[in-house]
């Protein structure tokens, strides 16, 4: 019997011991140690047969099963130590930051330079008591062309010039149509701005593309005249080039104003002076389309023309920003070449 026990708390030992050494977490430590030395474990169920021992050997099996309780628990103990460092250590690295690390440079975008331009004009304006109002860029062909007195064989009206969806519905050719809908909706008096995006059968060349973009002016009131519109646009041009610059007002047509007039600036690049850039001319040519806006317009759109006049303006902002800027291909406003784009 005893022999038989003694084996017993060896194999116990081994096998415990064993276990122990292969253990990889907290929990199954745990279930080795209920399982060994539990109180339904294996050391109490080789003890449980004590009785039926002599009375000198109780002792010695009793010394025996408790230097191994001993042992195992101590091993137990040792694995839960090193078990704990090593979660530890794992839960260290994975909550690791390294502060040294420098990190992805972040690469900051800026307003591309039509849009810069966009916001300027629409600042000065604004400065000078204008609203700033938008519209559709899909148009009715009534509010593009009729309304603003196009006849019907006007060359702009050509399919070959123009995008139409249907014969009513367009890719509005100009901003002129916002005049429209603001004199529809808001009556006089009224003074406002309006820019945006316009759309012509053009073929892409170095000033031309089929997508430009332009802003319109239109103020109507009591006693508008040309000398208004030229007083106006006079100050606009100073304050976006320069106090020392210069405007021409050439007679032109455009359908929907009367007078209507084309304006040129004297040649940012020289001043005035005549240079390569501008033939030597010393104006930069075309700038603005502008007029006193037509009696017909008006009455079409509900104003009385006999009490109220107005002017408009329109300009390319395309083309003012190339002439800010020096830049020569209007195709590089549209290619979002970066770099192009970061010089700006
Ligand atoms: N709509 C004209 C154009 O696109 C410009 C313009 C606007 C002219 C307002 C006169 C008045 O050419």
């Amino acid at each position: 019997m005893k022999d038989k026990m003694i084996e017993s708390l060896d194999e116990i030992k081994s096998t415990g011991l064993k276990d122990i050494e292969g253990v990889k977490t907290l929990d199954e430590l745990e279930k080795l140690r209920v399982k060994f030395l539990g109180k339904k474990g294996k050391l109490t169920a080789v003890l449980r047969d004590m009785g039926k021992l002599s009375g000198e050997d109780r002792p010695v099996i009793g010394q025996t099963a408790n230097e191994i309780r001993n042992s195992l628990e101590m091993e137990i103990n040792s694995a839960k130590d090193s078990l704990g460092q090593k979660m530890k250590e794992m839960k260290m690295k994975e909550e690791d930051i390294d502060v040294t690390i420098s990190k992805e440079e972040l690469i900051l975008g800026h307003r591309h330079p039509l849009l810069h331009t966009l916001e300027e004009l629409e600042d000065l304006f604004i400065s000078m008591g204008f609203s700033v109002v938008v519209g559709p860029e899909i148009e009715t062909v009534e509010n593009n062309f009729d309304a603003l007195n196009s006849p019907e064989n006007h060359p702009s009206r050509d399919l070959s010039d123009t995008f139409y969806i249907n014969d009513d519905i367009l890719l509005r050719t100009h901003t002129s149509p916002v005049q429209i809908r603001a004199m529809k909706e808001l009556g006089a008096p009224l003074r406002i701005v309006s820019a945006g995006r316009t759309f012509r059968f053009d073929d892409v060349d170095d000033t031309h593309s089929p997508m430009f973009h332009q802003l319109e002016g239109l103020v109507v009131d009591e006693n508008i005249s040309m000398a208004n519109l030229i007083h106006t646009l006079d100050i606009f041009i100073k304050e976006l080039f320069g106090s020392d610059m210069k405007t021409r007002y050439r007679p032109h047509h455009f359908p929907f104003t009367e007078p209507s007039a084309e304006v040129d600036v004297s040649c940012l690049s020289c001043r005035g002076k005549g240079c390569e850039l501008c033939n030597g001319t010393g104006w930069s040519m075309e700038l603005l389309g502008c007029g006193v806006v037509h009696p017909k317009v008006l009455e079409h759109c509900g104003i009385d023309s006999e009490k109220y006049s107005g002017f408009a303006f329109g300009m390319g902002i395309d083309r003012i920003t190339m002439v800010k800027y020096g830049i020569d291909n209007i195709r590089l406003l549209f290619e979002n070449d970066n770099r192009f784009l970061n010089q700006f």
